[in-house]
């Protein structure tokens, strides 16, 4: 079948839109008509070579959409299902799914390659076999994923939201709640609130953090940090460290959470700074693949215990904590309808990355037209 996708061919260049030819789906995967893709930071990072990938690649890794046909020896879904698109598969048997840690399943490897097991690459097209970044590709009309990829959930949900819940919020949720670990009473600063901060801000404010002090030079992403549970937000990191410093009686912040568009050597500095003895800085952030971001002094990280850990999908487990927040987006406890800030036609990409990079968008979201 024909589908119609956004395509990287060369770091620097803009998305184009291709006519690509889908392959039908083979032993254990599965075809998905994608309804809503959100557009994240990382494809940036793919489009910026920040990230190196394997091109031609078809972008998008936050998704949602509806079962359209599956392969043989499908058993996660059938026909008909809604499910929501998990940036790494999780296998349930590799040694770190079979430890509850699925956001590092060794099916992660390929990602950024973005084929099936075995190299199979279901797109194809004038430029030849294309990849699906994260082997998801949301920024086709429909593509070939393997099961593994697919989290199913209630057909009543609405897909635009769940879409959400397949990158941003597990992300930043998942980097507050899981990997800095925040308990009652605590007070954590959160850098950087696009998709994935606004996120930590919402995962901390329900972890029962006393503080939560958000952190953008923007200020419309400040107003929506306040809306959806900070307590505090600021401008600069040195503001938000003297006020830490106020709030917390010099102790500083249990954990701090990065998560700018691109990480760098400062913002790494800036929350080790505001973090106190047995803090964690927790990098949600990406950068060059490269780069020293961590340049910090180690024996104050010793004489205050502190740790500095990266976070993954936010150590999510996503065939449990996909379902999971949407089940809290139901009850009341998640925002998501305020976290889209404007839709986009899947021709208007490279405007919704414009907008992102203009830091316009909490959330831009791509609804799909079949
Ligand atoms: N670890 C993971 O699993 C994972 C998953 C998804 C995204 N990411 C990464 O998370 C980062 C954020 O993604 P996003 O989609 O939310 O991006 P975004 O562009 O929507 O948001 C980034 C925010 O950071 C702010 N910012 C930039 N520099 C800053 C600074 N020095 N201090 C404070 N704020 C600053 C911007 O104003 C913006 O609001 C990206 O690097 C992305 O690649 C990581
Ligand atoms: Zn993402
Ligand atoms: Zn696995």
């Amino acid at each position: 079948m024909k589908t119609r996708a956004a395509v990287v061919y060369e770091p620097g260049k803009r998305l184009e839109i291709e006519e690509l030819d889908l392959d039908g789906p083979r032993d254990g995967e599965v075809l998905v008509r994608y309804t809503h893709a959100g557009l994240c930071h990382s494809d940036l990072h793919v489009m910026h070579g920040d990230l190196e990938a394997r091109l031609p690649m078809v972008l998008g890794h936050e998704g949602a959409g509806i079962v359209e046909e599956t392969g043989r020896g499908v058993t996660r879904v059938q026909a008909g299902d809604h499910v929501v698109m998990s940036f790494i598969p999780n296998c349930g048997v590799c040694r770190y799914c079979a430890t509850g840690r699925q956001s590092i399943c060794d099916m992660g490897a390929t990602i950024l390659d973005g084929g099936l097991p075995g190299g199979r690459f279901p797109l194809t097209g004038p430029g030849g076999e294309y990849g699906a970044f994260c082997i998801v590709g949301s920024f086709s009309q429909y593509n070939v994923v393997h099961q593994n990829s697919v989290v199913k959930i209630d057909g009543d949900l609405p897909l635009d939201k769940a879409a959400l819940v397949g990158c941003g919020v597990p992300t930043g949720w998942g980097s507050a709640v899981y990997t800095a670990g925040v308990q009652p009473g605590d007070t954590v600063a959160v850098i950087g609130v696009g998709g994935i901060g606004i996120n930590a801000v919402q995962g901390a404010r329900y972890a029962g953090a006393k503080n939560v002090v958000a952190i953008d030079p923007l200020e419309n992403k400040r107003e929506k940090a306040m809306e959806v549970g900070a307590t505090h937000a600021f401008a600069t990191a040195d503001e938000a460290t003297d006020v830490i410093a106020d709030l917390t009686r010099g102790q500083m912040a249990d954990s701090a959470i990065l998560a700018v568009g691109v990480m760098s050597a400062e913002v790494v500095g800036a929350g080790f700074s505001m973090t106190g003895k047995d803090g964690v800085v927790v990098l949600t952030g990406l950068g060059p693949l490269m780069e020293n971001t961590i340049v910090l002094p180690g024996s104050i990280l010793t004489l205050f215990r502190k740790t500095v850990k990266g976070s993954l999908f936010g150590d999510c487990n996503p065939t449990y904590d996909i379902p999971k927040l949407l089940g809290l987006y139901q009850a009341g406890d998640l925002k998501l309808d305020e976290l889209v800030t404007r839709t986009y036609r899947l021709d208007e990409v490279n405007e919704g990355y414009d907008d992102l990079l203009a830091g316009k968008n909490v959330r831009g979201v791509i609804v799909h037209e079949h």
